[in-house]
């Protein structure tokens, strides 16, 4: 990839094993770049289970693994993207440590609250907005602030969904969150493009990460179907007939960060293998 070599990256929810913000983070790094990792570090009460965020040893364990890879450098502050001041010394962090900031990759995400909307609990809704696209303003904020100021252009790259393009049962709240950051994506790439700022979302289909195992089981229980049977449904309607992978999501966000992606703004990118086509 053209350009990406010694950039300085901050993405968000990349703590995890196996997600997407580590796929992503893998790829930077192995481009050169030098990757800021921000995530909660444990877990926090019903909204931010065991399941649904790292332990501190998990995300010490992610970052020192991606620590060796090179030849860009790793390094790591706790965040919740929900704390305009967490977010702040996130962007400052990376500032700090990698002497600016020139991609946001917006990946922080809960999709594990799942309910009809007739039961869903105010507080549930709350949080995956709150996470999911009140984090994605603040970040772009503060972030949008410092590539402004040091007036050498910028990306930033928002993790949407399949999610943000239709619509799925018992996820009112993930879905709305997801449709919120296309729409807040093309009001960014208004506002930011004078600035060579571009502004694109990202729409995966299904990867089986940590989240993504978790909703397999929520789904193939509430439709009465083993796992297997479950999943070869979803494959049958994907038309390249696999699911996607992080290297799949991370590909894309390498190549809008990178000087071939320079003139792609305000988008929303299906990478769904086909599945999704709006
Ligand atoms: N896996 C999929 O099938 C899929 C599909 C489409 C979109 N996505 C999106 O991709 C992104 C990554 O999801 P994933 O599948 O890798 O799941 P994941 O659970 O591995 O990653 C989500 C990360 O967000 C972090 N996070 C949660 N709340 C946070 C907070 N308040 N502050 C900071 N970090 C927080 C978690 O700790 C976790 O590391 C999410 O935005 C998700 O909605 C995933």
């Amino acid at each position: 990839m053209r350009g990406l070599s010694g950039k300085s990256v901050l993405i968000t929810g990349a703590g995890r094993r196996g997600g997407l913000g580590e796929g992503i983070a893998r790829r930077f790094i192995e481009e050169g770049a030098n990757v800021m990792v921000a995530d909660l570090d444990r877990p926090q009460g019903d909204h931010f289970p065991e399941h649904g965020v790292p332990a501190q040893s998990e995300m010490e364990a992610v970052v020192a693994e991606l620590g060796a890879l090179g030849p860009g450098q790793v390094a790591s502050v706790v965040c919740d993207v929900r704390d305009e001041a967490n977010v702040e010394h996130a962007v400052a962090a990376t500032v700090s440590r990698f002497g600016g900031l020139d991609v946001l990759v917006n990946n922080a995400g809960i999709g594990y609250l799942m309910s009809p909307i007739v039961e869903t609990e105010l507080s549930n809704w709350e949080v995956v907005m709150g996470v999911n696209l009140t984090g994605t303003f603040l970040a772009t904020k503060h972030a949008g602030r410092q590539m402004i100021a040091q007036g050498r252009g910028g990306r930033i790259i928002n993790i949407s969904s399949q999610g943000g393009k239709s619509g799925f049962p018992h996820a009112g709240a993930y879905v709305s969150s997801k449709h919120g950051v296309i729409g807040f994506t093309r009001t960014a790439a208004i506002e930011f493009g004078p600035h060579n700022i571009t502004v694109n979302a990202v729409c995966p289909n299904h990867v089986t990460t940590g989240l993504g195992s978790w909703q397999n089981e929520y789904f193939s229980n509430l439709l009465g179907q083993t796992l297997e049977e479950y999943m070869s449904g979803m494959i049958g309607r994907i038309p390249m007939g696999r699911n996607g992978l992080p290297s799949d999501i991370a590909a894309t966000c390498a190549f809008l960060a990178s000087e071939d992606g320079a003139y792609i703004s305000g988008d929303a990118l299906n990478v769904s293998g086909g599945e999704e086509t709006h």
